[in-house]
């Protein structure tokens, strides 16, 4: 029996990762408060999402989910939005290029602020401080008054989320995302790196199609598509108070749906079936994101996906395995041979990076571009091997020229992290390496596509 959904219904189940904040009546008055602010997305580009989302798992099409692990309150400014943006096109045409298919772009992004720790306390010095959980939860000074969980970060998370939509919304549709611009896309500081040449000679290529379309009679006038793009919010579904304010029906259809971000995922952490992350994902209509590592059983992710999918409805469900590049090539298969045998639809994306985490012999938390890179080769040979098609990347990046990841075309060392770690959680991608990965992915597309039988660009 199907039990009875409601936003709060997650309140009756044992839930993980929940911060313990000192008054309780100040938190439900802000959610109170945000339970009657507008909506950050709306309904209609959700459903968008998941036509879209349903094409790529179909093969048709790709989905390039990437931005920060967390989203900081002090770096929201414009030019760190637009630098992410732009190396987030460029990535995107470089795959659209390749692939010859449509790239479905969706950022971790306007929302995706909480973290959850694996362990609740951080001890330094003697001193035991509730852990950071994200500027949505507390501070990351390691002091009582900024590890306390303050309510009133709720709302400066909606506002800070709403002022970044509103600009990428802008970036999206007014202009800025025209392919006639596909030669302004590169950032002062790549374009003396390895990636820039590269990515010169395909820009060349686009201009050299547009101009011959718009001798054909098609331009950004005639042809809206080619000056715009669809751009899609995502974050992990974590802090549920946050969640269940923004949730709301939709007037045209009567369902319900997250408004807080256009996809939501569920973490490795708080995927227990019976608990409250995934009774409130489970009724929401949004398309949704299910992380899949090592530790989830194939039947466990079985009574999951029947739960969060019952109706197997393509679009609704990504799967992002996040196995590590040691583990992909044995745990893989396995998932994607019983998704075929039970008949489920879903999208197939590789997370990199959350399996390719190490410690630095100085301490730094990184992550080798070398292994990111071998888990993402390996994503697409299990694909090609079983079947099915290698569906999307999703990855930690920024458009800032920080060195957390190490190596790359301009070899980060242990020795670089220290110049420009900036994050506030897990070591990102620079813009350099981003677009590096773009290149070696959109290589593995075309292969996969000569070995299709479907035409590959002559050259490319
Ligand atoms: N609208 C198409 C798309 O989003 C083409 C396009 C316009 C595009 N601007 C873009 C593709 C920027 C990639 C990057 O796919
Ligand atoms: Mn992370």
């Amino acid at each position: 029996m199907v039990r009875q959904w409601t936003p709060d219904s997650w309140r009756g189940r044992p839930v993980q990762q929940m911060p313990e904040y000192p008054d309780a009546a100040a938190l439900a008055a802000v959610e109170g408060r945000l339970a009657t602010y507008p909506p950050l997305v709306f309904a209609g580009e959700a459903r968008k999402l998941k036509r879209a989302l349903a094409k790529a798992a179909a093969g048709e099409g790709f989905l390039l989910q990437g931005g920060d692990c967390a989203e900081s309150f002090a770096e929201h400014g414009a030019d760190t939005i637009r630098d992410f943006f732009r190396v987030f096109l460029q990535m995107a045409v470089v795959l659209t290029f390749a692939g010859a298919m449509p790239v479905v772009k969706v950022g971790r992004i306007a929302g995706q602020f909480a973290k959850p720790r694996s362990d609740p306390m951080e001890t330094n010095g003697g001193v035991a401080l509730p852990a950071y959980r994200g500027d949505i939860v507390n501070g990351i000074d390691f002091t009582p008054e900024a590890r306390t969980p303050d309510p009133a970060r709720l709302e400066m998370a909606y506002r800070q989320s709403a002022a970044t939509l509103n600009l990428l919304r802008a970036f999206a549709g007014g202009g800025y995302a025209n392919l006639e611009h596909v030669h302004q896309w590169t950032l002062g500081f790549v374009k003396d790196s390895p990636q820039a040449h590269h990515y010169e000679e395909i820009a060349t290529r686009i201009s050299d199609t547009l101009s011959f379309m718009r001798a054909c009679g098609i331009d950004p006038q005639t042809t809206p598509s080619l000056q715009t793009t669809d751009f899609f919010t995502s974050h992990e579904a974590l802090l549920l108070g946050y969640e269940q304010a923004l949730t709301r029906v939709d007037s045209t259809t009567g369902d319900w749906y997250a408004t807080s971000g256009h996809l939501l995922w569920v973490g490795d952490r708080t995927r227990q079936l019976d608990h409250a992350h995934v009774e409130y994902l489970r009724g929401v209509q949004n398309p949704i994101g299910l992380k899949v590592s090592g530790s989830l059983s194939p039947d466990a992710m079985m009574e999951l996906i029947d739960l969060l999918n019952p109706k197997d409805e393509p679009g609704r469900l990504t799967l992002i395995t996040r196995f590590g590049a040691g583990k992909v090539e044995e745990g893989l298969p396995k998932i994607v041979r019983r998704i075929q045998r039970e008949g489920r639809t879903v999208l197939w994306c590789c997370d990199p990076m959350h399996g390719n985490t190490i410690k630095a012999t100085n301490g730094y938390k990184t992550r080798p571009f070398d292994l990111i890179l071998k888990e993402v080769e390996t994503f697409f040979a299990v694909h090609r091997a079983e079947g099915t098609h290698p569906g999307g990347i999703h990855i930690e990046m920024t458009g800032s020229n920080v060195t957390e990841c190490l190596g790359g075309a301009r070899a980060i060392s242990e020795a670089d992290l220290r110049s420009r770690y900036h994050t506030h959680c897990d070591p990102r991608l620079n813009a350099d390496q981003a677009l590096e990965l773009a290149f070696l992915v959109s290589e593995l597309m075309k292969r996969d596509r000569t070995s299709n039988g479907r035409r590959a660009v002559a050259g490319f």
